[in-house]
């Protein structure tokens, strides 16, 4: 069977670098939950759906016939055949995600497909890395390896914000802070993402480098 890791951590703790890395070492596939979460956002904004309307948000998810792909060396995402992976990363998006991401069915109905996904990367024996906010405790409890990063919160924005804008410019940092500032806080309200659940390793990425993270993780495959 294939191995599964679950990485979750808060915006910025460069989780997703080092998940993609891990799963080109390891030769094994690669999840974005986030991604999905975004793009149901997209959806919904492109509808001209109200975010309040829960039932009807998590009903969008039935009609956006979502599909991506899993080679961490470019992950894409799409909505029937239209390639989303641009559209989804736009501040129109992210500053609207937290919202999705704090509906409870679209929660659930999250969960169950990312759980089909995982289950199906081991059965298949490919292996598969997921990252998110709640994949070591809800999505995938029993995954082989399971890694809560953190980072500190200047380390945080200052990555976020040259992953945004190429540049760490005091005009720059202050949109960013603005806009993780706002989703981070929401995030905390749908459950505790960083604080570890029990046989959840923890790692402060602050001052280390991605290679130093991603060595870490690969050695927890082998014990
Ligand atoms: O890269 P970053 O962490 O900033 O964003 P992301 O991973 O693309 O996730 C975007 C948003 O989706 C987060 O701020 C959460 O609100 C939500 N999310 C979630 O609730 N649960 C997950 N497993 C993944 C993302």
């Amino acid at each position: 069977k294939g191995i599964l890791i679950a990485i979750d951590g808060p915006s910025g703790s460069g989780k997703s670098t080092v998940a993609k890395a891990i799963a080109v070492r390891l030769g094994i596939t690669y999840l974005d939950t986030g991604a999905m979460y975004r793009a149901l956002t997209w959806f919904c904004l492109e509808q001209g759906i109200d975010l309040d309307k829960t039932e009807l948000v998590r009903q969008q998810a039935d009609s956006l016939d979502f599909s991506m792909t899993h080679d961490p060396h470019s992950p894409r995402f799409f909505a029937g055949d239209i390639d989303i992976t641009a559209e989804i990363r736009t501040p129109r998006v992210a500053e609207r995600v937290a919202e999705v991401a704090r509906n409870l069915s679209v929660r659930s109905w999250m969960a169950t497909e990312q759980r089909r996904v995982m289950t199906q990367a081991r059965e298949s024996g490919h292996g598969m890395i997921a990252e998110g906010r709640d994949i070591t405790t809800v999505v995938c409890p029993d995954a082989d390896v399971r890694v809560l990063l953190l980072a500190d919160e200047k380390e945080r924005l200052r990555r976020r914000t040259y992953e945004l804008y190429g540049s760490d410019a005091p005009q720059y940092l202050k949109a960013t802070a603005k806009q993780i500032g706002e989703r981070d806080r929401s995030d905390a309200t749908v459950s505790d993402f960083f604080e570890a659940a029990e046989g959840v390793s923890v790692i402060d990425s602050t001052g280390k480098s991605i290679e130093d993270v991603v060595d870490e993780i690969v050695a927890m495959t082998r014990s």
